[in-house]
């Protein structure tokens, strides 16, 4: 792994680009920020991004495209059927995957569609084992009339902790189900890494494990690869037996292993879209049914060819180690920087983003009062980055007066890829430990209306306490923004 040592000086990222175009971004003031988080329904998903200064909601399809993607893009082959973009990218996912058929949907939540179309809706009642939920694929699973089964081990709900791989797949409890009701299997889903219990990897090994557990109880093994670029890096510096392999050979022996493949390439390979890839041309040939009917043509699937060409690029950017480690350092950097200072986050350090532990921020707040949904409204007010509440509002809500309760109660700050700088970075933190001394500001919200709810309906505080933490700030911070 390349590192970058210092002379004098705490060991920081250094980032391995140099910025060609940029964007404007503004920085409101505390009270206008209290306005605008107000105007959203304190719901981070429903703000204008004029209003935000860091936009660390997500990742997806918010990493910077290099220039040779931005070049790439003008060779886009626009044509309905038999686009030369599409044999362009079916041949550099060929020389990277291994796998012949590649069918084209609009993003990864449309390869979920497709799968569940393909293996859960002919088997009503099926189950889909898997290391984490995430929803959009147990969305298409439901609607398809099948359900999911968690197969996380015990320690990946651990949000401190020092174990690696907290993604990893308990082996013996899958067994278990594919024991006893492999036909009732539509199909083990493996999500490489897991995104909602702070981006955590899997390991190679177990990955490796559980598809040998579907060859031998005879049932698909499907991976979902949106996250696969952080888990890369993550085998490849954390699991010793891989240490010597190249980012390539981890994929190819990754990929050799599963039947089916699929991502967002919002997430992998720096663009927009999704691909589900394969080797079996029956498998291939009934999904594409599927594509051709809710998607599009099979050679675009609802994707542009410019996004196509520019994801061509950086599938190849995704196989280079230089480019991969970025994303997980600023990561580590920033949760490392907050772990120091005291302030409770998920360790070890995920991919995707940082992730805080709202339990442990903001204890006072009760579970019924949205503890993760009331900090990301104050990280936003004290900062003006927006993070995103992975809790109990982000959970499926099926019933109208029962709230659900999520796994883990946690404000994700998505690090997109090229996108902030450390300097921005450095700001971040200090506003973020500024907002853990004055926790105790902090208090609850409601949803403004009756439920069952979703995940971007509107909230209010409980108190006037968002406007009592920017009366504070200005108090602290003089008159700077
Ligand atoms: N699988 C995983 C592991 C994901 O993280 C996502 C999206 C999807 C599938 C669906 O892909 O958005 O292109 O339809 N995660 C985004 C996020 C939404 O912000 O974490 P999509």
């Amino acid at each position: 792994m390349e590192k970058i040592g210092y002379y004098n000086r705490k060991p920081m990222p250094l980032e391995m680009h140099k910025v060609c175009i940029v964007q404007k971004a503004e920085l409101l003031p505390v009270e206008e920020r209290v306005k605008a988080i107000r105007k959203a329904g304190f719901n981070s998903y429903r703000m204008e991004s004029a209003d935000i200064y860091l936009d660390m909601l997500t990742d997806s399809g918010v990493n910077a495209m290099t220039n040779e993607q931005l070049g790439a893009m003008m060779l886009g082959d626009d044509c309905y059927a038999g686009s030369r973009t599409y044999f362009r990218l079916a041949d550099k996912i060929k020389e990277i995957f291994n796998k012949d058929y590649f069918l084209p949907v609009h993003q990864g939540r449309a390869c979920e569609h497709m799968l569940a179309l393909a293996y859960v809706q002919p088997k009503p009642g099926s189950i889909v084992p898997m290391n984490f939920q995430f929803g959009t694929s147990v969305g298409k699973i439901k609607y398809c009339g099948g359900d999911y089964v968690i197969c996380l081990r015990e320690e990946g709900l651990e949000t401190a902790s020092s174990d690696p791989f907290k993604g990893d797949f308990d082996l013996v409890k899958l067994e278990g189900i594919l024991r006893e009701q492999a036909e009732n299997v539509a199909f083990v889903r493996i999500e490489a890494g897991t995104n909602l219990i702070g981006g955590q990897p899997i390991s190679l090994d177990n990955m490796l494990a559980v598809s040998e557990l579907c060859k031998k109880y005879g049932v698909l093994s499907v991976l979902d690869a949106s996250l696969l670029q952080d888990n890369l890096h993550f085998i490849k510096t954390r699991e010793n037996a891989y240490q010597n392999k190249s980012i390539r050979e981890i994929v190819r022996a990754l990929s050799d292993a599963v039947d089916i493949i699929y991502f967002s390439a919002r997430k992998l390979g720096f663009g927009r879209g999704g691909a589900i890839i394969l080797n079996d041309e029956k498998e291939f040939e009934h999904i594409k049914t599927f594509v051709a009917s809710f998607e599009g043509y099979p050679t675009f699937g609802g994707m542009s060819v410019k996004e196509m060409e520019a994801i061509r690029v950086g599938l190849d950017d995704t196989m280079d180690e230089r480019i991969i480690c970025q994303g997980p350092q600023f990561i580590e950097y920033l949760a490392n920087e907050l772990e120091d200072a005291g302030v409770p986050v998920v360790t070890p350090p995920g991919g995707l983003g940082c992730h805080l532990d709202a339990e442990k921020f903001v204890p006072h707040i009760p579970h019924s009062k949205y503890p993760a949904g009331s900090l990301a409204s104050a990280i936003y007010i004290s900062s003006g980055a927006r993070g995103m509440e992975r809790g109990a509002i982000d959970e499926p809500w099926e019933e109208d007066g029962v709230a659900p309760y999520g796994a883990m109660e946690l404000v994700r700050l998505a690090v997109p890829r090229r996108v902030y700088t450390v300097s921005q970075l450095n700001y971040l933190i200090d506003r973020v430990c500024w907002l853990y001394d004055n926790r105790e500001l902090i208090e609850g919200l409601q949803f403004s209306t009756k439920g069952p709810h979703n995940f971007y309906d509107a909230l209010e505080p409980v108190s006037d306490w968002p406007e009592r933490l920017a009366a504070k700030f200005r108090k602290d911070f003089g008159d700077s923004l």
